[in-house]
């Protein structure tokens, strides 16, 4: 008899532990916002998501200078990564949004991106029974452009990368960087001046700074002035973060250069490739004078910054 009731508990602890084990995860934002991300609706033609140039493989960000949209159309600037975003307090190069939720909603309206008002886009997820139920279940309420840029965010704030060779060396891990990654982050701090504008431990802190790659001809993006219509922010940027540049290829807000090379060889001495750079910041006023080994160097620093689940085994 007591044997009987033994078993019988048993077996059921293994059914409901069988069935728990099944039963679908349960909804979250941030899962909503991951459907949303990869999902098509968002644009005129249901051609293009944010994945079509936040591309995972590459820490979700594009590998051409500039992205195609609907319609194959192509906007001007390089699309950065949206991993490690959650800290920004100001976001696009030109630092016009505030909150991962205002930037949320640009993209969609962009004519140059998906292409499709706001207000449309949220029709349509209305129309959707699987949105609908999703959205209810998890803010009470039917789909609306608050709740849709409020999932989409929430997504992005999980897409954080603390996995690096330079994160297990601050935590004085052994082994975590070659010698020549040390020497590498000691230039990156000191000979190189990097720190002097991308800082840990995102290695950016959102400010506006010019590295001189505006002439108002071939380089002619005139970035924060955009924003703020002050002189003195003409050809400014938005610091980016360096966390997995190694991947993120090509560089800059017009992605004119190819490797982390062309990029160490540019800033050893601006000057040299850009003699019309207007505004270009004091601190890049004299060249670097890097030996081959430093920038040699230097590069396999910021190849220490790329998170395990991007570096090749
Ligand atoms: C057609 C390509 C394209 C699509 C589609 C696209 N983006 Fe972007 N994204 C870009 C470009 C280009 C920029 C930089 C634009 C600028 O600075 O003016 C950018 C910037 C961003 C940024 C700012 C990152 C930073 O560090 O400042 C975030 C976040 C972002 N996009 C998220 C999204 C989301 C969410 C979607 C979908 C709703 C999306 N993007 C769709 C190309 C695209
Ligand atoms: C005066 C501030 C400043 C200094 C000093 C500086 N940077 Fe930058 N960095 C920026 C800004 C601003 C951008 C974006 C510029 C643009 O797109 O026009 C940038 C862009 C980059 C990029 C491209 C990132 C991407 O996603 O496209 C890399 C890589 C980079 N910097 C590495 C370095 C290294 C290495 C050093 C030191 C040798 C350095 N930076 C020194 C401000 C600075």
């Amino acid at each position: 008899m007591k044997k009987g009731i033994v078993i019988s508990a048993l077996l059921l602890f293994v059914v409901f532990s069988f069935a728990f084990n099944k039963a679908p995860q349960k909804i979250t934002k941030a899962r909503l916002g991951e459907m949303l991300f990869f999902d098509p609706i968002l644009s005129e033609d249901s051609s293009i998501s944010c994945a079509s140039c936040h591309k995972p493989q590459f820490a979700f960000a594009d590998t051409t200078p500039f992205s195609k949209g609907v319609h194959g159309r192509l906007g001007n600037r390089n699309a950065p990564s949206t991993m490690n975003v959650s800290s920004r307090d100001a976001l696009f190069w030109d630092g016009r949004a505030k909150t991962l939720e205002e930037q949320a909603l640009g993209p969609i309206a962009n004519p140059v991106e998906m292409n499709l008002p706001v207000a449309e886009a949220v029709k349509r997820l209305n129309r959707s029974k699987k949105y609908r139920q999703l959205f209810f279940a998890l803010f009470k309420s039917v789909p609306t452009s608050k709740t849709l840029a409020s999932a989409i965010a929430a997504y992005e704030r999980t897409l954080e990368t603390s996995n690096t060779p330079n994160d297990r060396w601050l935590d004085d891990k052994p082994n975590s960087m070659t010698d020549q990654q040390v020497r590498g982050r000691t230039i990156f701090r000191e000979k190189g001046k990097c720190f002097e504008c991308h800082f840990t431990p995102d290695f950016t802190a959102d400010e506006f700074r010019s590295i001189g790659l505006f002439n108002g001809k071939s380089h002619n993006d005139s970035g924060r002035y955009n924003v703020t219509h002050n002189i003195a922010d003409i050809g400014k940027m938005k610091v980016p973060g360096l966390r997995n540049v190694a991947v993120t290829a090509p560089y800059m807000h017009d992605g004119s250069f190819k490797t982390l090379r062309q990029v160490i060889d540019y800033y050893d001495n601006p000057h040299a490739t850009m003699p019309d750079g207007i505004n270009r910041d004091s601190v890049l006023r004299e060249p670097l004078h890097l030996t081959e080994e430093e920038k040699q160097d230097l590069e396999a620093f910021l190849l220490a910054l790329t998170d395990d689940r991007f570096s090749k085994k």
